[in-house]
């Protein structure tokens, strides 16, 4: 499975870039607000270091501004995708833009109708929201085995995101479900390779290596 950054912050994809873990990253116009920073300024420096795919939503909800908008931002770097909202208008535009070439991620999805739907008008990717899901006291994981299954039954492309992604047990189902990528927030990383044990197991090792040395001296 990909990790891709759900995050627009520029230190937190550098950090984990840096350890090889970025396969790509997926912001949102929440994320870009909680930056600051001008959209396609942001966008574009996160494209310069990341290769892997970066998604960026349009902003328009109607057809012809949304996909107006695509072309734009599809032109910031060779790998940007376009996140489109899972709307009518945004169904239309994923199938005009998938045959332009245009890489797409539909976005919001919240049932498997939606992502089959978006599978079938063309996304590269579709982002079910688990968390969102879960908060709803429904299971967002059960959502991404559906998914799984019925995109392996009709041989359907798009690429599953998991998406929303709030817990390590989030990232851990999304992977047992068949998910191609899970969408991870910074600042979980490293509560995923974090366990108290591994800090406890090696406090251990010190103090006894410690004591080993001192009796050798
Ligand atoms: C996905 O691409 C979205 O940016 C994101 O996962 C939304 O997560 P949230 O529900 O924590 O806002």
């Amino acid at each position: 499975m990909k990790f891709f950054l759900d995050t627009a912050n520029v230190e937190q994809i550098k950090r984990i870039n840096d350890l090889g873990l970025c396969d790509g990253v997926t912001t949102n116009p929440s994320l870009i607000k909680k930056e600051g920073r001008d959209f396609k300024e942001v966008v574009t420096e996160i494209a310069s270091f990341v290769k892997g795919p970066i998604s960026a939503e349009v902003t328009s909800y109607d057809y012809e501004n949304m996909v107006k908008e695509a072309r734009e931002i599809a032109t910031w770097a060779d790998n940007i995708v376009v996140k489109i909202p899972m709307t009518e208008a945004g169904l239309k535009a994923i199938k005009a833009l998938s045959k332009e070439g245009i890489k797409t991620n539909c976005t919001l999805i919240f049932s498997l109708c939606q992502g089959l739907m978006a599978a079938k008008a063309g996304a590269t990717y579709i982002s079910p929201f688990l968390g969102r899901i879960d908060d709803m006291g429904e299971d967002g994981v059960e959502l991404i085995y559906n998914l799984r299954t019925v995109l392996d039954n009709y041989g359907l492309e798009s690429q599953i995101i998991a998406a929303s992604i709030r817990t390590n047990k989030h990232v851990e189902e999304s992977a047992l479900a068949g998910a191609d990528i899970a969408t991870i927030p910074g600042n979980l990383f490293e509560k995923m390779w974090t366990h108290p044990l591994t800090n406890a197991g090696i406090e251990s090792f010190k103090k006894d290596w410690q004591q080993f040395i001192n009796r050798n001296k």
